[in-house]
């Protein structure tokens, strides 16, 4: 079975959608351990909760991003994984972590890449009045949020929307099309290769299936 470690900051609620993906089969692998940067993560009640190995690795504890992206690395590789996930990891890693991973780590983000790469996405969308926002998952590379794209899910903004409205619609979203992204890596179907994604030997469009 392939082997999976999420990497979390906070809620989690991406994990879990994973979690449950995984519960009825249809993740394609299984998630081997859940590491939070931050202690208090309430990501880490639910690996635990789950049986799965929860591990706080706490950012503040080392003296460079060197030093914590080392013992990252070294957490990650006991586990042996076939694929890294990022679920809402709110740090930004160095280019030895991201060679080390690359090709086999994805990461979510909160809007249609390439637009609104870095925070407060939701925020960003409403004041510049766009009507579409959304959600993608793509392949870490060294440029930040800047990796190819892989598959997008688009959302409708509203007169009425506020950054809470946005942000719930735009999750709901993110908790469909991750486990999805991850079952096509884990069974094979979706890789990178030099001329970027494909998908069952298809290279994908440039922003991704939508
Ligand atoms: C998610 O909305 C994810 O898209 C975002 O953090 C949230 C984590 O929520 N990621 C980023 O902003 C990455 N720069 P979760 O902990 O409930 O999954």
């Amino acid at each position: 079975t392939p082997r999976v470690v999420v990497l979390i900051s906070g809620s989690g609620s991406n994990l879990q959608a994973l979690i449950d993906a995984q519960s009825y089969d249809e993740l394609g692998g299984e998630i081997v351990a859940v590491i939070s940067n931050k202690a208090d993560a309430y990501g880490l009640k639910r690996a635990r909760d789950a049986g799965i190995e929860a591990v706080a690795l706490p950012h503040r504890e080392y003296d460079s991003r060197e030093a914590f992206d080392g013992a990252l690395i070294k957490v990650i590789e006991r586990h042996e994984p076939d694929l890294v996930v990022l679920a809402g990891f709110m740090r930004i890693l160095t280019p030895r972590f991201v060679q080390r991973f690359y090709g086999r780590m994805l990461n979510i983000h909160p809007s249609l890449l390439p637009a609104y790469q870095g925070l407060h996405t939701h925020a960003r969308a409403l004041a510049d009045g766009v009507s579409e926002h959304g959600v993608s998952v793509h392949f870490v590379s060294e440029e930040l949020d800047g990796g190819p794209v892989v598959v997008q899910a688009a959302v409708d903004v509203t007169p009425e929307d506020t950054e809470d409205s946005l942000q719930q619609k735009v999750q709901s979203r993110e908790h469909l099309i991750y486990p999805i992204a991850v079952r096509w890596f884990l069974e094979g179907r979706l890789t990178l290769g030099a001329q970027g994604p494909t998908l069952d030997g298809t290279p994908l469009p440039p922003q991704g299936l939508r």
